[in-house]
């Protein structure tokens, strides 16, 4: 494996949201092969429970619009204010603004994307034991990175979002999908404009890893 290319895949794969192309149609084909790599990621008992909604349709993408709208603008009068939740020197603090403009220029232009995928998996768990809650969405989220990672090594970006599953039923309806299925994410899609996209700053993997009891960081490392 050329190490250099996957890891550049791995750490530079971002969320995308202003550079996504809105004037372009995204190529069917390509996205096919991207959704036939994403579903050899791993499904708890092999159960293979995968779905994937891809939406073109402008009146269904202006309809998921407006339910993911609805869903951010309760959730910046909900944060607007806020005393902020981390300290000035922490990693998160110095995007927390770049990330929220980023997130409301998609609220605003989410009609315009020319594709959104929903993953969904069969079953639901909001009653049950977390064993069975990890295992459903262990059995979709690898799948989904797996996509935004493809698309990405083909010139697409696509960003994770979640905020529209405020209002799963009416974005079930909307698509058809059927009761007894969950929604795991949606992905606005299209081709990304410019290409140096850059490692993130992030806490530090080795000041969040444990060796043998939790809060042991000194390490074998
Ligand atoms: C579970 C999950 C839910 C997310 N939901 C949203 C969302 O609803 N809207 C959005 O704009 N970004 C959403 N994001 C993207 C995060 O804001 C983003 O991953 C984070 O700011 C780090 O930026 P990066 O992906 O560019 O590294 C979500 C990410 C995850 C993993």
């Amino acid at each position: 494996m050329n190490l250099e290319t996957v890891d550049k895949l791995l750490t530079t794969t971002r969320s995308v949201r202003r550079r996504l192309d809105l004037t372009r149609t995204v190529d069917p084909r390509l996205v096919a092969e991207c959704l036939e790599i994403a579903v050899q990621a791993p499904t708890g008992s092999n159960s293979q429970g995968y779905h994937f909604v891809v939406v073109t349709d402008a009146a269904k993408r202006a309809a998921l619009a407006e339910l993911y709208r609805s869903a951010w603008a309760d959730y910046r009068a909900a944060t607007t204010g806020q005393p902020p939740v981390w300290n000035a020197r922490d990693p998160r603090m110095a995007r927390a603004r770049l990330v929220r403009d980023s997130a409301a220029y998609l609220a605003e232009n989410f009609h315009a994307v020319p594709m959104l995928i929903v993953a969904c998996v069969d079953g639901r768990v909001e009653h049950a034991p977390a064993m069975m809650q990890a295992s459903l969405y262990g059995s979709i989220l690898p799948a989904v990175w797996s996509l935004m990672l493809a698309l990405r090594a083909r010139g697409v970006g696509s960003a994770w979002t979640t905020l529209h599953l405020v209002h799963e039923e009416q974005a079930a309806k909307i698509l058809n999908i059927p009761a007894g299925v969950t929604q795991a994410a949606l992905l606005p899609v299209a081709y990304f404009l410019g290409d140096d996209f850059a490692p993130a700053r992030r806490m530090a993997a080795h000041e969040r890893t444990y060796w043998d009891s939790w809060g042991e960081c000194s390490g074998a490392v």
